[in-house]
């Protein structure tokens, strides 16, 4: 058996093109246009590449993006205050601190972001807002995960999802999402991390294997059910002489190996990475809309 190739990139674009419907409807209709702000601390290579794109696809679909660029020796302070005038600024309904930050305080800083902003769903208000099952922002890769299994077609109530990696970014919200009784939801779900013991226990009977470690190859061929649903959240730089650049991306998944046992699975890249992206300016459109005020 060969899997189906789940292409976070078809879905993307599919959400995309519909988004970018909605953004012309709002401009037209209600002189509103979303507009993002993404803040950038320090010269993290694989950061600045992130910002980058997620400042791209917010201009291709049309909406009002900003980006700030600032030196790691940035105090804790100075950022409080750049955050504070961007929630008080009426043309920005989404704001976005790229993480890991070099040596400001993270847990200040998420916090300092106004919840009705918070459109990576990282703020206190929002995780809360999660767990009750209450109207909020969805952090970015869970969501994406949920949307590629639900526009795939995949059935999820009543399965067994097992994720691997308990970070409060993708690993505990995908668990809980999962976990709640909700369309692409209702799963049985186990959440493993570096404190399980005999990962490979687990992980063989997922019907859907859910993988953040952060760990190349972390699941091999014989962790996975013959027939289970794989999504491969790792984005990992290996070193790679072949390529000009000197290195490549991989999952935290053997693709090569897994791949002829499983149902279905996303590659690395162009897997769960777009639809991160793409949930990103879903939520800065659903902020736009609650903040002017638009059904
Ligand atoms: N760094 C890696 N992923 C993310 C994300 O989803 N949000 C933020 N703010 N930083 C990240």
């Amino acid at each position: 058996m060969s899997a189906i190739r789940l292409d976070g990139r078809e879905i993307a674009a599919q959400m995309r093109e519909e988004m970018g419907s909605e953004v012309a409807h709002l401009a037209k209709e209600h002189m509103l246009r979303p507009g993002l702000a993404v803040v950038l601390v320090g010269e993290n290579p694989a950061s600045q590449s992130y910002v980058r794109s997620k400042t791209q696809a917010c201009q291709e679909l049309g909406m009002h993006s900003v980006q700030l660029d600032f030196p790691a020796s940035l105090s804790t302070e100075a950022l409080l205050g750049t955050i504070a005038e961007l929630n008080a600024d009426e043309s920005i309904h989404g704001i976005l601190v790229q993480l890991p930050l070099p040596d400001q305080d993270e847990e200040r800083v998420l916090n300092t972001v106004s919840p009705e902003k918070d459109v990576d769903g990282l703020h206190p208000v929002n995780l809360g807002r999660l767990l009750r099952g209450e109207e909020g922002f969805w952090p970015c890769t869970p969501h994406g995960v949920l949307q590629i299994l639900q526009r795939s077609g995949v059935e999820v109530a009543g399965k067994h999802a097992v994720v691997v990696g308990r970070s409060p970014l993708v690993g505990r919200p995908v668990a809980n999402l999962l976990a709640q009784k909700m369309e692409g939801g209702n799963a049985t779900v186990t959440l493993c991390h570096t404190g399980t013991h005999d990962l490979g226990y687990f992980t063989r009977q997922a019907d859907i294997l859910v993988v953040a470690a952060g760990q190349p190859r972390a699941i091999t061929d014989e962790m996975v059910k013959e027939g289970a649903v794989v999504i491969d959240v790792g984005v990992n730089r290996i070193e790679d002489a072949t390529r000009e650049r000197g290195w490549r991306l991989v999952g935290d998944v053997d693709y090569a190996a897994v791949r002829k046992k499983a149902r279905a699975i996303t590659p690395v890249p162009n897997g769960v990475g777009p639809m991160t992206i793409t949930m990103l300016l879903y939520n800065t459109i659903e902020a736009a809309k609650r903040l002017g005020g638009v059904q």
